[in-house]
Formats: C-alpha cells, sequence, structure tokens
C-alpha cells in the first residue's frame, strides 16, 4: 500500500491582523510541508462562530461549525500556534474546539472526528516565555478530544522581535524548532492515515 500524503489543518489563535501567531502557523507549516504533508491553512475569522449556546445549538448548528468539522474530517490533523492569555489558551481556541466536537448533521459525536488525529502545536508571545503555559493547556484539551499530540512544541518569545512582519522567524534555532514540530506532525500522521487505511482494508 503506498503511504498516503499526510493532509494537515492549519490555524492561528488570534483573529488580529499583526498576530505573531499568524506568522508563526506558516512557520509550522513550512516544516510540516518539507515533510511531504499538504497544508491547509485557515484564518479562524473566516469562520466566525459565537460564543457556545446550547440554546443556539438547539435552534441550528451555526453553518461555521458544519464548515469547520468538515474541514477536520478531510485532515489527518491539526497545526496550531496559540497565544497565552492569563497562562491559558485563548477563549476562541477553546470555543472553536467545543463547537466542533458538538454533533455532526448525522448525529455522530464530533469528537470522533478528532480520534487518533494527530497535532504539533507552537506558541507565541511578546514575553520572554513565549506563551508556554498555554502549549500545556492546549496540549491537554486536544488529547482529550483524542488527538495525540506530538512530543515535540516550541514557545517563541519575544516575538516583536523574532516574529517581524516580514513572517520570518529570526532566531535559527527556534526555527528549526518550530519546523521540527511541523515535521513531527507530519511523520505521525502519515503512519496513522496508514494505519487507518490498513484498518479499513481489513475490515
Ligand atoms: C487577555 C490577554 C491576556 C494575556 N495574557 C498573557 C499571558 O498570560 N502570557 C503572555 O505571554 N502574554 C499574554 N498576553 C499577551 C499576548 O501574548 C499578546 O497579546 C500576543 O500578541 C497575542 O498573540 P497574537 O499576536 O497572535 O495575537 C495577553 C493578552 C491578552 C489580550
Amino acid at each position: 500500500m503506498p503511504a498516503p500524503t499526510p493532509r494537515l489543518l492549519a490555524f492561528a489563535g488570534s483573529l488580529r491582523s499583526g498576530s505573531y501567531n499568524r506568522r508563526l502557523v506558516h512557520v509550522l507549516a513550512d516544516g510540516a510541508r518539507a515533510s511531504g504533508a499538504d497544508v491547509t491553512l485557515i484564518e479562524l475569522r473566516d469562520h466566525p462562530l459565537p460564543l457556545y449556546d446550547g440554546d443556539i445549538e438547539a435552534a441550528g448548528m451555526p453553518d461555521g461549525v458544519r464548515v469547520l468539522q468538515q474541514l477536520v474530517r478531510e485532515h489527518d490533523g491539526l497545526l496550531v500556534s496559540t497565544p497565552e492569555y492569563n497562562g491559558s489558551i485563548p477563549a476562541l481556541v477553546k470555543n472553536t474546539l467545543d463547537w466542533i466536537s458538538r454533533p455532526m448533521a448525522d448525529g455522530r459525536s464530533g469528537t470522533t472526528l478528532f480520534t487518533d488525529k494527530v497535532a504539533g502545536i507552537v506558541s507565541a508571545s511578546p514575553g520572554p516565555a513565549g506563551g508556554l503555559r498555554s502549549l500545556i493547556v492546549l496540549r491537554d484539551a486536544l488529547a482529550k478530544l483524542g488527538l495525540v499530540v506530538v512530543p515535540q512544541q516550541v514557545a517563541v518569545g519575544l516575538a516583536a522581535e523574532r516574529l517581524p512582519e516580514t513572517g520570518v522567524l529570526t532566531d535559527e534555532p527556534l526555527r528549526a524548532g518550530v519546523h521540527g514540530v511541523g515535521a513531527a506532525a507530519a511523520r505521525l500522521a502519515q503512519a496513522q492515515a496508514l494505519l487507518r487505511a490498513s484498518a479499513e482494508v481489513a475490515a
């Protein structure tokens, strides 16, 4: 069976135009592509969702949720660059994951879309620690949803200097580290996709 091309869905957990995490997720995607992955980069501001509210869900699932669920279905994993807000992930990131986890149109849980898929995570902050605490929270949240998060991770501190508007991550060891996270996610996603394909053949 030929090795499938791994497909990864990438996004930054920030809406603002000058986001350091938007710049960083491009670096992460480059690393995954260099290791053979097909990466789809999306902007969460193109998929605006209300704050999760069971009444809104009961009245009819927002279209954006169905679009994001379909995107997750079509990919073997996620690449995420997250800001840190008060030691945790931004509400935007949690809210997006929470909506995707809700039941799909066929009634199955949205969490099944994440099962045994792969994630590579990084963070950026103007502060010296680079948002490292948000990675701990994000790793836990993604694992709870059933994703296998690769052990490598990078927090880019002093982002105002290291991630200028050009989008080039100026610190070479950090750039190599972020590429390494993307590469690890690509390799593991390929292995997981191969396992899923073999299981389907065997079934
Ligand atoms: C509500 C709020 C809380 C923040 N808390 C932290 C924090 O705990 N640690 C940190 O390093 N930066 C913190 N910051 C600063 C962010 O790292 C900074 O705004 C960063 O640029 C956000 O990422 P972005 O550039 O991708 O939008 C906080 C910012 C906001 C708005």
